[in-house]
């Protein structure tokens, strides 16, 4: 079965589990407009999360506690530590994925947490991309660090005339259809055409501490280089699921950086699996 299949099982699951009933429109939106910036700062358990979080981040990156420096990003490598952040960030944002962006259940299966550098040349996540995994892999990037302008490393998206995310279809779609991705799935070229035609073509994420951005993991987007101050976030990253797990996210079912960011070609192991 392939992920589009699984996720309409899922989306029959959670109607008949009494939630409201399925509206096409809103239902299309999911591929229609796959980048959301929701508002959850009103939350006080989220912003607690946030606030928290941020300072342990913090802590760990200066004093280079739990990382790995690869010299793209300094990245995280003990985020249970942070369990309690964790959960509190994933019970507010992940139920709000349900009702307003997917209509089915869903899990966490990967949580990065890292710290953008200050690249000379642009390279990896720097560089426009889709990341590749089947359209239901939904990731959401909170900033733990004020990102006020444009030298603070914002998070970049492609827009359309509509000012909505775009998509680049991706070659991983389930066990039938696994392809590695023309060019590593970097596409400056495609956005440098645009560039010459339309404008503005993308938007770049500014907000304080624990602003947020939803996107479809196809939507085309990029790290900008750090230039001034630091930039650490959490990124969220949400499967669909038949059955929900007692909690989102779990060592048992959710990976970080050790493992590789690609999903299992099999939808249907959800939570039951590492990978
Ligand atoms: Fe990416």
């Amino acid at each position: 079965m392939n992920y589009s299949n699984y996720y309409e099982i899922c989306k029959q699951q959670y109607e008949k589990e009494g939630k409201p009933p399925r509206d096409s429109e809103k239902e299309k939106e999911f591929y229609e407009n796959p980048v959301r910036e929701f508002d959850f700062m009103s939350s006080t358990d989220y912003r607690e999360a946030v606030e928290s979080l941020s300072h342990k981040v913090k802590s760990d990156f200066d004093t280079n506690t739990d990382t790995l420096d690869d010299k793209i990003m300094l990245k995280h490598t003990n985020i249970w530590k942070f369990s309690e952040e964790i959960r509190n960030l994933c019970n507010v944002c992940v139920p709000k994925l349900e009702s307003s962006m997917y209509f089915c259940n869903l899990y966490v299966d990967k949580i990065y947490i890292y710290r953008t550098n200050s690249l000379k040349d642009r390279e990896s996540s720097y560089i426009w991309h889709y990341d590749n995994n089947p359209l239901e892999v939904v990731k959401t990037i909170i900033y733990l660090t004020d990102v006020d302008n444009e030298e603070n490393s914002p998070y970049e998206y492609l827009i359309d005339s509509n000012n909505r995310g775009v998509i680049h279809p991706p070659t991983r779609t389930g066990p039938s259809h696994w392809l590695p991705a023309p060019n590593n799935s970097r596409v400056n070229n495609i956005v440098e055409a645009l560039n010459k035609t339309t404008k503005p073509i993308s938007n770049k994420v500014l907000g304080k501490k624990g602003t947020s951005c939803t996107f479809n993991n196809n939507a085309i987007h990029r790290a900008n280089p750090l230039k001034k101050g630091f930039r650490d976030v959490i990124n969220i990253r949400v499967k669909p699921t038949l059955i929900r797990p007692a909690h989102f996210a779990d060592p048992k079912w959710t990976t970080g950086f050790e493992i590789s960011g690609v999903v299992n070609p099999d939808p249907t192991l959800a939570w039951t699996s590492l990978v």
